[in-house]
């Protein structure tokens, strides 16, 4: 009798905990870390991924968002990926240089002349394909979100590359910006974006290149007494997974969870558009910063002094593809 209780009390002990288990399984959880604040094309995009989700799939999935390298630095959120510990990642397209070479196109200064241009290449046939260059790292590019073109901003007016002698820039994690600033004899410091606001407040580096949206959002016009508007380059994103974690949903939810994902990119992008005229004029109408307009004189010069950092890279990007790039510039 007793040996037959305990028998039905271990059957149902097993029952409830298999229920337990699967409850604790639950929804399938997607982490998604950034480093920016929340109210930048990024970080609209990846909040509005997460309610979309919620929205359609909320008994499937869950997203959770952790803006502000609140979870992971882009130094350290490629690795957590393969490792598991994050499944959605965006970082700039500047910061894919361990695990592939091809993506130091989108560094490459004075490529795109503006914005359409870069989605051009994006959309077309070459950009598309890369987001297939980290295949081979167990990484995939599920698309790219943008942000815009880069400003120089530092302690002193920046009107002619010779002004820019010396001083100390922050770069982003990019073999290609560190030759940019050095083709202007001065001397760049790759760091972490968490750290480029202390770095300045502290005068450690004397400047910093970044799009309206982030010096806005990270208050560096306060700090920065003068932004030369250059738009010398891109600060765009990849959306990306690892492989194995998306290889491993069922194929429908993939594909629904790329639809709301391709919805939440275009709010994105719409954002970053919005925020390129919009966090500029906020940042002049804060009159901490003095804006510095370059004459086409005076742009010329910067275009003459960084462009010849395109023939360093030519070999290990590909010249056809920054052809294409280049070709992206005139619309069709
Ligand atoms: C930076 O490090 O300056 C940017 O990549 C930050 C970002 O994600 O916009």
């Amino acid at each position: 009798m007793f040996k037959k209780v305990s028998k039905a009390f271990l059957a149902t002990a097993v029952t409830m905990a298999l229920v337990a288990g699967s409850a604790v399984a639950g929804p399938i959880v997607i982490k998604f870390s950034h480093v920016v604040a929340e109210n930048t094309p990024k970080g609209l995009a990846a909040n509005k991924f997460r309610d979309l989700v919620k929205e359609k799939l909320g008994d499937k999935v869950v997203v959770e968002v952790y803006p502000s390298s609140q979870l992971f630095g882009d130094d350290k959120v490629l690795q957590a990926m393969l490792l598991g510990d994050v499944q959605m990642a965006a970082p700039a397209l500047s910061k894919f240089s361990r695990y592939t070479k091809q993506l130091q196109i989108f560094d490459l200064p004075f490529l795109f002349k503006d914005m359409e241009a870069v989605d051009r290449f994006q959309q077309g046939a070459d950009g598309q394909k890369l987001l297939n260059s980290l295949s081979k790292k167990g990484l995939i590019g599920l698309g790219y979100i943008h942000n815009g073109l880069k400003q120089l901003s530092a302690s002193k007016p920046l009107r002619v590359p010779a002004d820019a002698n010396g001083l100390k820039f922050r770069i982003m994690a990019s073999d290609v910006l560190a030759k940019q600033f050095e083709a202007v004899d001065a001397v760049p410091l790759k760091k972490p974006f968490s750290e480029v606001f202390i770095l300045l407040q502290t005068k450690a580096i004397d400047g910093q290149e970044n799009t309206w949206s982030n010096i806005y959002s990270q208050k560096y016009y306060e700090i920065q007494p003068y932004i030369t508007e250059s738009n010398h380059g891109l600060l765009d994103y990849m959306v990306v997974t690892s492989a194995k974690f998306w290889n491993g949903l069922p194929e429908d939810l993939r594909t629904e969870l790329k639809t709301l994902l391709d919805e939440a990119i275009a709010y994105g992008n719409k954002a970053a558009y919005e925020k390129s005229v919009n966090d500029k004029q906020r940042v002049i109408d804060s009159k901490r910063t003095e804006l510095i307009e370059l004459t086409p004189e005076e742009r010329a010069q910067w275009v003459e002094v960084m462009k010849p950092v395109w023939k360093k890279f030519e070999k290990q990007i590909g010249k056809d593809i920054i052809d294409a790039a280049y070709n992206a510039n005139q619309a069709n």
